[in-house]
């Protein structure tokens, strides 16, 4: 049996010394830190299997130390605990590629049952303790970026591709659902057949039906030859259903008869056709709520999502920017045969302030843009960027001088001039107290947005107006209840 080592860090020491007897008798090695920082030092210098980390209250880095450590080549797995268990930390434990998140449990006995869960995870995943050398060099070639969250998702291309589960693939639009459909499927045992696209958002609701299933001959007015559909294609191979969410509900229901039993009837016929295909699925709507509002079928969400993955915004990993655009960049000046050029010192400070609605697909195409704009210039300058990218970080830059200004104290002085009317430094004191005013809200009921929409007395569409208006981030506020 392979011996692991663990690291734990926590505060409490009766509850060091109980762990560490409790990992020696399950013959594993333990060692101990009592502050998160001299756990990052621990774990930086030593190579570590498991790290049990206490998220300490009193200390807000346990997600960035989480962070540093996840970046650690062939980093150990890692479990963060938490005496209180915050729902927000638990997401963004998660999202930085914590194994688990958990309440800490009561007494040894529930912490040594976690242990062992993972000691079981590790020996299933044999010695390679990064899940990613097993995937193909193309994957990498393919899918740029080395954050923690796209490790994570890395790491889940490699469990899915192990498996036949059927996968639904999460993100907003530009964030790779396609790529790591296709990494997947070329991971998998059926790499060497078909990889099918159906993109779900594009086919004309009359024709769903024949593209899918196909269709005899004589079946329509038109049919004038037999026609294989998509899901026949992808028999022995993958079949990708893009923007799932978009599927008709008719259609829903027969490709839920699809997926339970892999055999279907072709348009206009009554024969049973087979067909071995390997489901995944993708969308950027959220199909929970799809279900809610009865637009999607409650019975096949729950079979598409055997297997889920939720891919990262492009703001949520801004360290991955750099990569994807230096490898855009040398990928471009290839194919158009000019010399590789080089970006300006504040190209990627300009890059990491844009929130990049449209993710990498936007990143990829804006330095293209750059590219051409910069024709025959060696270096790479924001000024090269789209136009409505710098309008927006223009603005933002300038809303923010203003907010930063106190009211009233930038109108003093003695230039008459710079005076302005009383109607504009009433416009910008009341900005200023709205601002203020949300932002202590907000923070006061714990990031609770229909709380603070009920004691600000405003409307729900009225409030996000004001937060938009104020540029203040509901990314991490939440409605709750
Ligand atoms: N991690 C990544 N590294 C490099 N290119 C990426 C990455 N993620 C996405 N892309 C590129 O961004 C574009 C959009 O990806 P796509 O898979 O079509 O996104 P989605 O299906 O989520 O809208 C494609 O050109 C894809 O190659
Ligand atoms: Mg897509």
């Amino acid at each position: 049996m392979t011996r692991y080592n663990v690291l734990i860090i926590d505060h409490d020491a009766d509850f060091l010394a109980g762990m560490k007897k409790t990992i020696s008798r399950l013959n594993h090695g333990a060692t101990c830190m009592p502050t998160i920082s001299e756990g990052l030092q621990a774990a930086l210098h030593t190579p570590f299997d498991i790290v049990v980390m206490n998220s300490e209250p009193s200390d807000s880095r346990a997600i960035e130390v989480l962070r540093k450590i996840r970046e650690i080549p062939s980093p150990p797995e890692v479990v963060v605990v938490s005496d209180s268990g915050d729902p927000d930390e638990a997401e963004a434990a998660i999202r930085n590629g914590a194994w688990d998140y958990a309440e800490k449990p009561k007494g040894n006995r529930g912490m040594a049952l976690l242990l062992v869960r993972l000691f079981e995870y590790l020996a299933r995943k044999g010695p390679a303790r990064d899940q990613r050398q097993v995937l193909k060099k193309e994957t990498y070639e393919e899918i740029v970026g080395s954050s923690p969250a796209i490790r994570t998702s890395l790491d889940l291309v490699a469990m899915a591709a192990e498996s036949e589960a059927n996968v639904l693939i999460g993100g907003e639009t530009g964030t790779g659902k396609e790529l790591f459909a296709w990494a997947i499927h070329n991971n998998s045992k059926r790499a060497n057949q078909q990889f099918v696209v159906v993109d779900c958002a594009a086919l004309p609701p009359t024709l769903v039906e024949s593209t899918l299933f196909g269709y005899e001959k004589g079946a329509f007015t038109g049919a004038d030859r037999p026609h294989k559909g998509l899901i026949k294609r992808a028999d022995g191979g993958t079949l990708f259903l893009d923007e799932v969410g978009e599927l008709p509900l008719p259609i829903q229901r027969s490709f839920l008869r699809v997926l339970q039993e892999r055999s279907f009837r072709l348009v206009g016929s009554n024969k049973e056709t087979r067909s071995e295909f390997r489901l995944i699925a993708a969308t950027n709507r959220n199909l929970e709520q799809m279900v809610q509002r009865r637009q999607f079928r409650k019975d096949l969400l729950f079979r598409l999502k055997a297997f889920s993955m939720e891919l990262p915004p492009l703001r949520d990993r801004i360290q991955d920017i750099r990569e994807i655009a230096v490898h855009q960049m040398t990928k471009l000046c290839r194919s158009y045969n000019c010399a590789e050029k080089s970006f300006s010192l504040d190209f990627f400070e300009t890059l990491s302030r844009y929130e990049w609605p449209g993710n990498v697909r936007e990143l990829v195409n804006a330095i293209e843009r750059a590219i051409s704009a910069a024709r025959n210039e060696p270096v790479i300058f924001p000024k090269h960027l789209p136009t409505y990218i710098r309008i927006d970080l223009a603005r933002a830059s300038a809303m923010e001088d203003e907010a930063a200004r106190p009211a009233l104290e930038t109108f003093t002085g003695n230039n008459r001039d710079s005076w302005p009317r009383l109607a504009q430094a009433r416009e910008a004191a009341v900005a200023h107290a709205e601002r203020d005013y949300l932002k202590a809200l907000i923070a006061s009921t714990g990031k609770d947005i229909k709380k603070a929409i009920g004691i600000s007395g405003l409307s729900r569409s009225r409030f996000y107006a004001l937060l938009k208006k104020h540029r203040i981030s509901v990314s991490d506020a939440e409605e709750r209840g």
